[in-house]
């Protein structure tokens, strides 16, 4: 297959949550749990915008919770590709909690989310490659490939040769 090129913009991706009492952990602050559910989402539909292709969760990296979310803050999630190898491809996911009557926002959570877009019979398959716009672009996207390298040593493989 020849290999294609999209920018880190064609994918980005925003989601917003309202959060209710459903969402509440026993300290009657939003559940962690929810918060690692969104960014799984938003990391996944960035991914998939990426790969036009469905893409599975394989690791998660750096997961931190800064600050605690109060019930009826609004989350706003943002996800963007910083590195893409083959099949996988590494989305930061940043999590801002929004006081809808004051209009503070806080920054509570950041993460690394790994996916790997699959075919039809779920086997790993070949993404576009990563389109770098700016200096800024190409430093996260190193970073990114230092981190894939040192995430495949602790699981004892080693990166692929593809970018
Ligand atoms: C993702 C999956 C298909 C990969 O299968 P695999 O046999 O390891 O496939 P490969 O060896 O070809 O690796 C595929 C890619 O994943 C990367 N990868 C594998 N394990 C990884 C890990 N622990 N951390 C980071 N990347 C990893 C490989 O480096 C490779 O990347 P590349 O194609 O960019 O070089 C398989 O592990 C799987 O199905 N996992 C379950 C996914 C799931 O159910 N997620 C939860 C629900 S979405």
């Amino acid at each position: 297959m020849e290999s294609s090129h999209k920018t880190v913009a064609e994918s980005a991706t925003r989601i917003n949550q309202f959060t209710n009492p459903e969402h509440a952990n026993l300290l009657g602050n939003v559940h962690g749990g929810v918060i690692l559910k969104l960014c799984d989402e938003c990391g996944g539909i960035t991914a998939a915008r990426h790969a036009g292709l469905p893409a599975v969760t394989v690791a998660v990296d750096s997961m931190t919770f800064y600050e605690p979310v109060h019930i009826g803050q609004l989350l706003n999630l943002e996800g963007r590709i910083t590195y893409v190898g083959r099949s996988s491809m590494e989305v930061e996911v940043i999590v801002k909690a929004e006081n809808l009557l004051t209009g503070e926002i806080t920054h509570t959570n950041s993460a690394f989310y790994i996916f790997v877009a699959v075919d039809g019979s779920g086997a790993p398959a070949e993404v576009p490659r990563l389109k770098l716009t700016s200096a800024e672009e190409r430093r996260r996207f190193e970073e990114g490939r230092e981190r894939q390298v040192r995430r495949l040593e602790r699981a004892g493989r080693q990166i692929s040769g593809a970018v």
